[in-house]
């Protein structure tokens, strides 16, 4: 399948504001976006500009308070809890700004419980060595450097070859040469299984892989490019 060819997500006039009278917060304010299969979408803003709330409507952790957000046809805005559980499942991969591993497991377990309710899983290994992590494969989270947790989390959000990736802030935590080997990979995944990226990032450079540049500012989108993406290994980072 070409890229750019099938409509993906489509989101449509989504509102969303936090608290009433006069702390109420509009966190996003009329967002239209479509993104297409097999697209790198890299969304940019500055501190509460809305990122992460559009990013967790898309990925159904949130409700609009008006608009529709469409993923591969199936409207999730009228979801009910049950169905939205698995389009998270099924369809979906999420990367956090805060890392969400389980504590208690190891890095390889936190891997496999993903893997496990998984229809078409990748190979954790294969992936972990790939993300620099085969000599912590037996380490607990709090015995991780915080760049080190957010490549679990990566390896997490990837072992169910989701045909939809999420991720936000990334790369916030890692250092240049970290954040070259994770962009590779997630170039790597999205020209072998045609997965849609989201990334939010702070980073103008990473922008530069993007086949689509999205600007928010004040819960609106300010720009919305469709360029030529570079490789991630010609960004200068
Ligand atoms: N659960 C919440 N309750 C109340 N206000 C919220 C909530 N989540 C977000 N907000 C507010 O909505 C606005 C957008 O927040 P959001 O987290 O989407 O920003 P962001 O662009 O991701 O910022 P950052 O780059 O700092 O992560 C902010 O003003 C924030 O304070
Ligand atoms: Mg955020």
């Amino acid at each position: 399948m070409k890229r750019g060819t099938m409509e993906h997500i489509s989101v449509k006039n989504i509102c969303k504001k936090y608290g009433e009278g006069e702390s109420a917060v509009k966190a996003l304010d009329d967002v239209s976006l479509d993104i297409a299969k097999g697209e790198i979408c890299v969304i940019l803003g500055p501190s509460g500009s809305g990122k992460s709330t559009l990013l967790n409507m898309v990925g159904g952790l949130d409700r609009v308070d008006s608009g529709t957000i469409t993923v591969d046809g199936l409207e999730i805005t009228s979801l009910g809890r049950k169905q939205l559980t698995d389009y998270r499942r099924e369809k979906l991969g999420m990367v956090f700004q805060a890392y969400n591993l389980i504590p208690e497991l190891n890095v390889i377990e936190n891997v496999r419980v993903v893997k496990d309710i998984a229809k078409d899983p990748l190979d954790e290994t294969e992936l972990l060595q790939v993300l620099g992590l085969e000599r912590h494969m037996t380490h607990f989270p709090s015995e991780l450097s915080g760049g080190q947790q957010q490549r679990c989390s990566i390896a997490r959000a990837l072992v169910k070859n989701p045909a939809l990736l999420l991720c936000d802030e990334l790369t916030g935590a890692l250092d240049s040469a970290s954040t070259r080997d994770v962009l590779r990979v997630l170039q790597a995944i999205n020209e072998r299984y045609h997965t849609t990226l989201v990334m939010i990032t702070h980073d103008e450079r990473i922008a530069g892989m993007a086949d689509r540049l999205v600007r928010i500012k004040d819960g609106r989108v300010v720009e919305n490019t469709s360029k030529e993406r570079l490789k991630a290994e010609d960004l200068v980072i």
